[in-house]
């Protein structure tokens, strides 16, 4: 039998906890191990200990809440997310996974329904990768798709490292961050684009999520005066980083499906009177066909040494971040489709543009992911927005998935 999550009590939550680390336009900007990201974290421990979970964290700093089951000894269902934010983010994306899975706890208390096995809430750090690259950090240390001492030694634009920042701010736990038994991963995000709030669609059953590149590129030419050197003597990096760029656009546009992205741009020395003696550009490509993928990251390269060869530069190209296409499992997707029907929620499939800590932990465990409506597909901007129905809704499948997991 299915039963309701407390929606409203969910929307409050998610109203309290973006109080913290407010950003200019209505959104938030909590930065991965930042005050504001521990304040945060913080607060989700008080409200986990309070709904009677035992808490602990991991040497990534990543958090796991446990209510316990009437099997002490079973593999637990996990869900969550992460806390951390874009620079100008949103309110809901991570937030909601985290705050949601909390709220099946909740909901489980008040209903009196102990499960069969444990529920962990899980809190995973750096999903965003916006501070320290790469991108779902914690959950991939965890999947042993990257080792901890070498992610430890990652510098952000600051040059600090992520172990200098887990150890400021007290977040390495005395569990190893590494895999252990999970019974099915669950975890509930908004879409971050247009697809179910066009249709009219209440629920997005994620079959799997595109692949991704992410790539540094640094271009160097040869500084000098912007006033003296005429323009035929030029090294001018800044002009091959645009002609590249445009270039890119065309490579993307010749894959149906592709999406491109050039977020960061920096010139050195950043004068406006002195011709740049290098630029430092970074790349982010996806398609859900990762032989396209990766056609589209050797064009990329081609293109960089033939705008170099004719610019008189020279170059640096490093993937930086490699992430396969995923797909989830069987099992754990068709709990999410039967709960959303047996709701009554309208639903479709779809497979997830942006990257999520569950394409790392659908490595080393059975896992599916809920979508649910965001306001004009926006994400990774203060303006992003869901409303209350949606996210009650949300909250209704993931309690209901992870109930049939974990046997109630
Ligand atoms: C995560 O937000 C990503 O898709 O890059
Ligand atoms: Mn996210
Ligand atoms: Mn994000």
């Amino acid at each position: 039998m299915e039963i309701k999550a407390n929606g409203e009590r969910l929307w409050n939550t998610l109203m309290e906890m973006a109080k913290i680390g407010p950003g200019e336009c209505g959104g938030n900007r909590r930065l991965a191990l930042t005050d504001e990201d521990i304040e945060g974290r913080k607060l989700f421990q008080k409200w986990a200990a309070d709904a009677g979970c035992t808490i602990r964290q991991d040497t990534m700093g990543n958090i796991f809440a446990r209510r316990d089951g009437k099997s002490r000894d079973k593999a637990p269902v996990l869900s969550g997310s992460h806390l951390d934010t874009q620079p100008a983010g949103g309110r809901f994306d991570g937030i909601l996974g985290v705050l949601g899975a909390l709220e099946a706890v909740r909901s489980l208390n008040d209903h009196g329904i102990e499960t069969v096995s444990p529920v962990e809430i899980v809190v995973w750090t750096n999903e965003e990768g916006a501070r320290f690259a790469p991108s779902m950090m914690g959950s991939g240390v965890f999947a042993g798709i990257y080792e901890e001492d070498e992610i430890y030694k990652n510098k952000d634009p600051e040059g600090v490292t992520v172990e200098d920042e887990l150890r400021r701010t007290s977040q390495i736990g005395d569990v190893t961050c590494k895999s252990f038994p999970i019974k099915a991963y669950y975890e509930l995000h908004i879409e971050q684009g247009p697809v179910l709030e066009n249709e009219n669609t209440s629920i997005g059953v994620v079959t799997g999520g595109q692949g991704s590149v992410w790539t540094h590129i640094t271009l160097y030419g040869q500084g000098s005066h912007a006033g003296t050197t005429p323009m035929e003597y030029r090294k001018d990096p800044m002009m091959g980083a645009s002609r590249i760029i445009t270039e890119l656009r065309e490579i993307i546009r010749s894959h149906s499906a592709a999406v491109g992205t050039v977020g960061r741009l920096e010139t050195y020395p950043a004068s406006i009177n002195t011709i740049p003696g290098s630029v430092f550009f970074t790349v982010d490509t996806r398609h859900p066909n990762e032989k396209i993928l990766m056609q589209i990251n050797q064009d990329l390269k081609k293109t960089v040494n033939s705008v170099c060869s004719a610019e008189g530069l020279e170059n640096d190209f490093k993937n930086i971040v490699i992430n396969p296409t995923v797909e989830f499992h069987q099992d754990c997707v068709s709990n999410v489709r039967q709960s959303a029907d047996s709701l009554g929620y309208s639903h479709r499939d779809i497979v997830s543009g942006a990257g999520h800590d569950a394409c790392h932990v659908n490595h080393v465990a059975p896992t599916g992911m809920i979508f649910i409506p965001c306001e004009g597909g926006l994400s990774h901007d203060e303006a992003e927005n869901t409303t209350p129905e949606h996210v009650s809704a949300g909250a209704d499948v993931l309690l209901n998935s992870v109930m049939a997991s974990a046997g109630a």
